[in-house]
């Protein structure tokens, strides 16, 4: 490279790096509300927010998580924030990695999105200890969320350094950057009961302090329905569209929408039908709301101990419309989409009035209509937008089709949905019919560097798993006490007391002496003594004479263990594991660990032998814990030796192997199938907890109906079945080859049969009628006319998409009166012989294609019968077929 060409560049890019710490995001502008919206720039808008929790991705993820939010049709992204992540240690900060909040708001801002900061601090978020650092409940005299003086001046001083840094970064509106709205606390109303008086001065305290902050953006305080005149109080829930907040100088906005759920080690997964969800979100703006926060946009992971619980599971997936892995979940993504492009429509009408007139439609049926001026009856003559006219019919029967009158049209409501009328004429989106694409993604295993051998298609497919290893090391983790860091106490102390949580594992030991009495006794009997703890949480693996004999799992659960003594002393170590502290309720400053009342041996002759009072032996964490053996440095200081038999599953091991990536973009995970349960690093990241725990096998339906309302004991599925076995590695934590995997296992597990699989969209397909909506995308071409907006091409559309690096191969088409359902096609009695060419000929071998659904396209195989288009395809690796997916 010549030399004045290099210095160009370095110019160049010195005049880039200057222009990207100056610049501002948006012209500064400022936001207040009145009580219809936010008033961002003197414009009421109304607004679509993604709540997307940094920590639970990578920062490499970052900005494709944002650009599927923005592409969405969001327009804001919303996080809490972490303060056990960002003062891990009381007074040092971590600003770095997952926790670089500074990096994500500009990320935010840089692709034109505003920000909501709910700084909480406590935020529940089935994150560990709701966000509070564990050190806190050490401060002497706190109390958490109280009208006390040690917890409020921590609050203060750490809200206080995140609008600090928020201020310095120039984040906020008026300052140019993209942070339009804060919330301080965070569902307090639930637990203010419990705090009396005192806790209704801290709500008091708390909303003064956070406006003293000098942020200069508007507050709100969700689920408080006595927030202060300054703080607009929020809803949460499944449902919002009939809250009110406890003013009408306020807007009603909804800072969770439940799109999803989350779930614990032994329970289904919860799904939420995007039908119904659309409906809420449908019905709560159709009902005067003007801000609504999709709780969660994209769930993600809960890398390392962040889990909260106890007992939530690695995976915060959330069945949000973003997955786990950053991909696409369909038809949910899709189908919102659809929907906020129908609100983006309404935008102008909603914002022209104060509330929208109500039209009572039918029993169960109603419209409400936006309109400026008129009557609503017809759309007056005014070219603005201002006198657009936009309508909402609701059907909230759950079981009825309803036929209903409006304006002089008739229009056909499915049950349970809403159909959005932007020019209170043309249905633009009905919240029932789902025309966006249905995605099913199986995790196969795959072969590694599967890109670097000549590869026939069928590799893809094998039945053997490909396990990540044939070679594998081991270390025993030590039984009992370990190391100099132990001490002896009489009594038994609380697990967080101890542990602090710098490790979930804390060894309880003693020994006990067994007369030749006691054993006579017990021969005689044919009996066993037993162990019985009074009280315990989370998980208990109780060890007699350095053999595993049983194991406790619940929260504050009594335990009755028979064990085998032997005469003269017995050693009993007892391995106390948190699985994620609590995050929701009072008084969480008290809710500790271990073991609480009594432990003692019961079936002896002279009665029960009390252990509480004895001399016990601390040893907090565990060995390879404590040497970082799981760490690339670290690992050494082990002495690993290799692993002949996978026929013993062995309690207490450490397992290390080394392995390949295949190559490519797909996300990554580890099956851990054949584990039982333990916690796992990969080059050094803590990848989470795992546990292969089985649900229950009752409890799933057959069938998810959308109709209805909604909990999380609906649509669940996996029952029977472990609730987790995939573990996400987010790719920048891996290189090509040689990636160390360590593998702490509690219980016993075979660690030659864990696995890597690749997670990509395998299947698509879509079903769309030719009565469908036409494409949202023709709406916003047009201007309004008339008050109306002119769409002058109906034909719906069939929109198909594989992810990067994958492209389309049609298996199934059928224009005319298919039968079944996604992904289970088949052709009805009327079927359009070109159907399948005339798909592939669009589709075939491309990443992205649409199809016009009508009989132009494909003739019209049986006249006066209302045809659908039915499609299903295979997202194939572009390389495999050759064809490039760009
Ligand atoms: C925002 O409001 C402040 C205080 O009312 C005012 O000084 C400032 O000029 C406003 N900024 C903009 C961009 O309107
Ligand atoms: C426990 O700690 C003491 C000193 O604190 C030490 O002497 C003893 O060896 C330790 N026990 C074990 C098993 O390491
Ligand atoms: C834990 O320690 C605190 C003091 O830091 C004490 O008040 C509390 O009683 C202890 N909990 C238990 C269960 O011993
Ligand atoms: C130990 O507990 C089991 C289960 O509660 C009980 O059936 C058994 O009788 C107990 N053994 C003795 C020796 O009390
Ligand atoms: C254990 O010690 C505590 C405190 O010293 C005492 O209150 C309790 O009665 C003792 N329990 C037994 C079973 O001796
Ligand atoms: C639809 O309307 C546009 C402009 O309003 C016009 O240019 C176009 O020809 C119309 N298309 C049809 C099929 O009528």
């Amino acid at each position: 490279m010549k030399a004045p060409i290099f210095q160009q560049w370095c110019f160049l890019l010195l005049l880039m790096a200057e222009f990207a710490i100056g610049k501002l995001f948006f012209e500064p502008y400022n936001v207040t509300y009145d009580h219809r919206s936010l008033i961002i720039a003197g414009r009421r808008r109304m607004i679509i927010s993604a709540g997307i929790h940094y920590p639970r991705a990578t920062p490499q993820m970052w900005p494709d998580l944002i650009a599927k939010a923005k592409d969405g049709g969001v327009d804001v992204i919303e996080t809490y924030t972490f303060w056990n992540g960002h003062e891990p240690v009381r007074g040092e900060y971590n600003f770095e990695g997952r926790y670089d909040l500074v990096k994500f708001a500009k990320l935010v801002g840089s692709s034109g999105l505003y920000f909501f900061l709910r700084i909480g601090p406590y935020v529940c978020a089935e994150w560990n200890f709701g966000g509070f650092p564990v050190w806190l409940r050490d401060i002497p005299g706190i109390e958490f969320r109280t009208d006390n003086a040690p917890f409020k001046e921590e609050m203060q001083r750490f809200m206080t350094k995140i609008v600090n840094l928020m201020l310095e970064e120039k984040l906020f509106s008026w300052q140019g950057g993209p942070i339009i709205l804060l919330q301080i606390e965070n569902e307090y109303g639930d637990v203010e009961n419990s705090y009396g008086k005192k806790g209704r001065d801290y709500i008091n305290w708390a909303a003064n302090m956070a406006v003293g902050l000098g942020a200069g953006v508007p507050w709100v305080m969700c689920k408080q329905t006595d927030a202060p005149e300054f703080i607009i109080d929020t809803c949460n829930g499944y449902y919002c569209d009939g809250f009110k907040p406890n003013s009408d100088k306020k807007p009603a906005f909804w800072t969770e929408n439940w799109d999803g759920w989350y779930t614990t080690w032994g329970g289904s997964l919860p799904h939420r039908p995007v039908e119904d969800l659309a409906f809420a979100v449908a019905r709560f703006f159709q009902r005067g709301g003007s801000l609504q926060n999709y709780y969660m946009y994209f769930g993600g992971t809960n890398f390392g101990r962040s889990a909260g619980g106890p007992f939530y599971i690695t995976s915060y997936d959330y069945d949000a419309p973003i997955d786990e892995y950053g991909l696409l979940s369909q038809p949910k993504w899709g189908h919102l989409k659809d929907l906020h492009a129908a609100i983006r429509l309404c935008e102008p009408a909603l914002v022209a009035v104060d509330s929208p007139r109500y039209v009572k439609l039918g029993p169960m049926q109603e419209a409400h209509v936006y309109h400026k001026g008129g009557n609503g009856r017809r759309p007056i003559s005014d070219s603005g937008d201002e006198s657009r006219c936009s309508a909402f019919l609701a059907n909230i029967d759950q079981h009825n089709v309803a036929s209903v009158h409006f304006q002089g049209h008739i229009y056909t409501l499915p049950p349970w949905s809403v159909s959005i009328l932007p020019d209170c004429r043309n249905v633009a989106y009905n919240t029932a019919k789902v025309g966006a694409q249905t995605s099913v993604k199986e995790l196969e295993p795959q072969a590694p560097h599967l890109s670097n051998t000549p590869v026939v298609q069928n590799l893809l497919h094998q039945d053997a798993a490909s396990f990540i290893s044939e070679k594998w090391e081991t270390v025993n983790e030590p039984v009992g006490v370990w190391s100099d860091y132990n001490f002896t106490a009489q009594g038994i102390l609380d697990h967080l007391n101890v542990t602090k949580d710098s490790s979930d594992y804390l060894w309880y030991f003693t020994r006990i002496y067994i007369s030749g009495e006691d054993v006579s006794f017990w021969k005689k009997n044919g009996v066993h003594p037993n162990l019985t703890i009074d009280s315990m949480r989370d998980v208990v693996h109780i060890y007699v004479n350095g053999e595993l004999a049983g194991s406790g799992v619940g929260r504050w659960v009594q335990v009755i263990q028979p064990v085998e003594l032997l005469e003269g002393y017995n050693e009993v170590a007892l391995l106390s594991l948190t699985v994620g502290l609590q995050n929701y309720g009072p008084f969480l400053e008290k809710d500790g660990g271990g073991f609480r009342g009594q432990i003692k041996l019961t079936g002896l002759e002279e009665g029960d032998m009390d252990l509480t009072n004895s001399s016990w032996i601390y040893q907090v964490g565990l060995k390879g814990e404590m040497q970082e053996i799981y760490t690339i440095n670290g690992n050494e200081k082990a002495a690993w030796v290799d692993l002949t038999t996978n026929k013993v599953r062995y309690p207490l091991r450490w397992y290390k192997t080394y392995f390949d990536v295949f190559d490519g973009l797909d996300p990554v995970a580890l099956d851990f199938s054949s584990m039982g349960k333990g916690q796992a690093w990969v080059n050094g990241h803590h990848i989470g907890r795992f546990w292969t725990l089985p649900s229950s096998q009752d409890g799933c339906e057959r069938s998810c109906d959308y109709r209805g309302k909604y909990d999380s004991s609906k649509c669940t599925t996996n029952c029977g079945k472990p609730t987790q076995v995939r573990y996400h590695v987010p790719r920048s934590w891996l290189q090509e080859s040689d990636n160390l995997l360590v593998v702490f296992e509690e219980t016993g597990g075979n660690p030659f049969e864990i696995s890597l699989t690749s997670h990509y969209t395998q299947i698509i397909c879509a079903s769309i009628s030719e009565s469908h909506y036409p494409p949202l995308s023709r709406w916003l071409n047009h201007g309004s006319v008339d008050g109306q907006i002119l769409i002058n091409d109906t034909t719906p559309e069939m929109h198909l998409h594989c992810e990067d690096e994958h492209v389309i191969s049609i298996v199934f088409a059928s224009y005319g009166t298919p039968e079944g359902s996604c992904p289970k096609f088949s052709r009805g009695s009327c079927h359009a012989p070109r159907s399948f060419d005339v798909v592939s000929g669009f589709c075939q071998g491309r990443q992205t294609c649409s199809i016009r659904v009508s009989n132009s396209e494909f003739n019209d195989p049986c006249r006066r019968v209302s045809k659908t288009l039915a499609v299903e395809a295979k997202c194939i690796p572009s390389r495999v077929t050759g064809s490039s997916s760009i």
